[in-house]
């Protein structure tokens, strides 16, 4: 079984090089498939989710060729099928924007129901009313969402809860619809802009992406483009608290540092020293960090997708944090883990409260989801002793050459397959 082991006390110093977005990928790839004209993607993440969509696209005669590692080009002018029940793709949250994509663009689509991250309930009526509300007939049956309509007619659409994979997916869809269509209480995050620009650069009419009211005016057909996808923002700042819970000084290099203000501010808040660049962001943390209270929310406001991690760095810090979370019911479940290492968290409801310890002691532990997964190695890397992370498929459904980047700025980690392999490792650091 693959695995990272990892020997804790390295602070990490130097500069790492951050990936596009995965979430953006996703939303942009499904796009790509809305028109027959080819579209190149560059700065697309090699990340398993993004390699899941690419194969569901290739399923129903997609064209897609690698120019280079992290540039593709999407030739969708012979597909053949508009049904995706490809088992894999059931394993990606992001399968139901081929639903948005296809109904654009051909009136009908049938996509297994999404998997992802088991972090709570995750419903999708959002995405379901929307669709609906600009006249598709929509089903669920057999595991399969079933979508058709003669014509998607523009109509205005209020989000009940701010979701990001809702809004993109109205969107989508909305972009050739017939007429004006208004979403509002739409979620605000940089992917959401990211993946209105790239339509816009296909020929959409997209307006206020990045406000919580988004109106798309319907166009006829869309055509090909070249498009660079965002940095990706979580990768950013799982870096920084990579930095900030080591002791470190990380340069984080291609970054947009607007995106990654709430985590910033929060990491300034508890005793790092941040210096913003154009593109990059220097974090230093020169002494033990101090307790802070954070909930997570919609953008702007704190990520769930860094609640993990943030807690993690709390465990280690001064004093009582107190975390909450607002957006999904079951994101706590790496805490059983961080335990194990010693840490003190009692979670109540959808709050953890954190009294931080001296130190974690290295554990064998499992990665339950994405982020969480990454949160334990985080706490791996300061832990005493020798920690190994199963379930490391998690970490690697978003997350590029995660344990390359961190050697690279001197952590001692390692993904191995055998217990010949975690000998080895020990032997050679000793
Ligand atoms: C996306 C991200 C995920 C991130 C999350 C919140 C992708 C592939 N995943 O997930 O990494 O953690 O945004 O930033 O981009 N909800 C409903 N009904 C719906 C849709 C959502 O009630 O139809 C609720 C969800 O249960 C959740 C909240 O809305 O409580 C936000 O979910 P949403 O923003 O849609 O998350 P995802 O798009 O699934």
């Amino acid at each position: 079984m693959e695995q990272y082991i990892v020997k804790g006390g390295n602070p990490l110093v130097g500069e790492v090089e951050i990936g596009g977005a995965k979430n953006a990928a996703l939303g942009i790839l499904a796009a790509s498939v809305m028109t027959s004209e080819p579209v190149t993607i560059e700065n697309l993440p090699d990340v398993r989710d993004t390699a899941v969509l690419i194969q569901a696209m290739e399923s129903i005669g997609t064209k897609i060729t690698r120019i280079d590692r992290h540039t593709v080009m999407v030739n969708a002018s012979n597909i053949d099928s508009m049904t995706i029940d490809d088992g894999y793709i059931k394993k990606i949250r992001a399968s139901y924007y081929m639903l948005g994509s296809l109904l654009g663009r051909f009136g009908t689509a049938q996509v297994a129901l999404p998997g992802g991250c088991n972090i709570g309930s995750r419903p999708i009526d959002q995405h379901l009313k929307g669709f609906r509300a600009l006249g598709a007939k929509v089903e669920v049956s057999r595991g399969m969402i079933s979508a058709q309509t003669d014509a998607l007619v523009g109509n205005h659409i209020y989000m009940d809860v701010v979701t990001v994979g809702a809004t993109i997916n109205v969107m989508l869809a909305a972009t050739l619809a017939v007429g004006k269509t208004i979403i509002e209480n739409a979620a605000k995050e940089p992917h959401v802009v990211d993946v209105a620009n790239f339509l816009n650069s296909m020929g959409a009419n997209i307006k206020g992406a990045g406000t919580d009211v988004i109106r798309i005016k319907g166009v006829e057909r869309l055509h090909g483009t070249t498009y660079s996808i965002i940095p990706d923002q979580i990768e950013a700042g799982t870096f920084m608290f990579a930095a900030a819970i080591t002791k470190g000084d990380v340069m984080i290099r291609n970054v947009i540092p607007k995106h990654l203000e709430s985590i910033s501010a929060k990491l300034i808040e508890i005793g790092c020293e941040i210096e913003e660049f154009d593109d990059c962001l220097r974090v230093v943390a020169p002494r033990r960090l101090s307790n802070t209270q954070v909930k997570t929310l919609p953008y702007p406001g704190f990520p769930t997708d860094m609640q993990p991690q943030i807690a993690t760095t709390l465990a280690l810090s001064e004093g009582i944090s107190i975390v909450t979370e607002s957006i999904f019911e079951n994101r706590f479940k790496y805490v059983g883990e961080l335990l194990r290492m010693g840490a003190n968290i009692k979670v109540e409801g959808n709050t953890a409260i954190i009294e931080g310890v001296d130190g974690f002691t290295g554990a064998m532990i499992s990665a339950p989801d994405l982020r969480a997964g990454a949160a334990l190695v985080l706490a791996a890397l300061v832990a005493d002793g020798f920690t190994t992370i199963d379930d490391i498929k998690y970490i690697e459904r978003g997350y590029e050459d995660f344990p390359e980047k961190m050697r690279q700025l001197g952590a001692c980690i390692e993904k191995v397959e055998t217990d010949r392999d975690i000998q080895k490792f020990k032997l050679k650091v000793g």
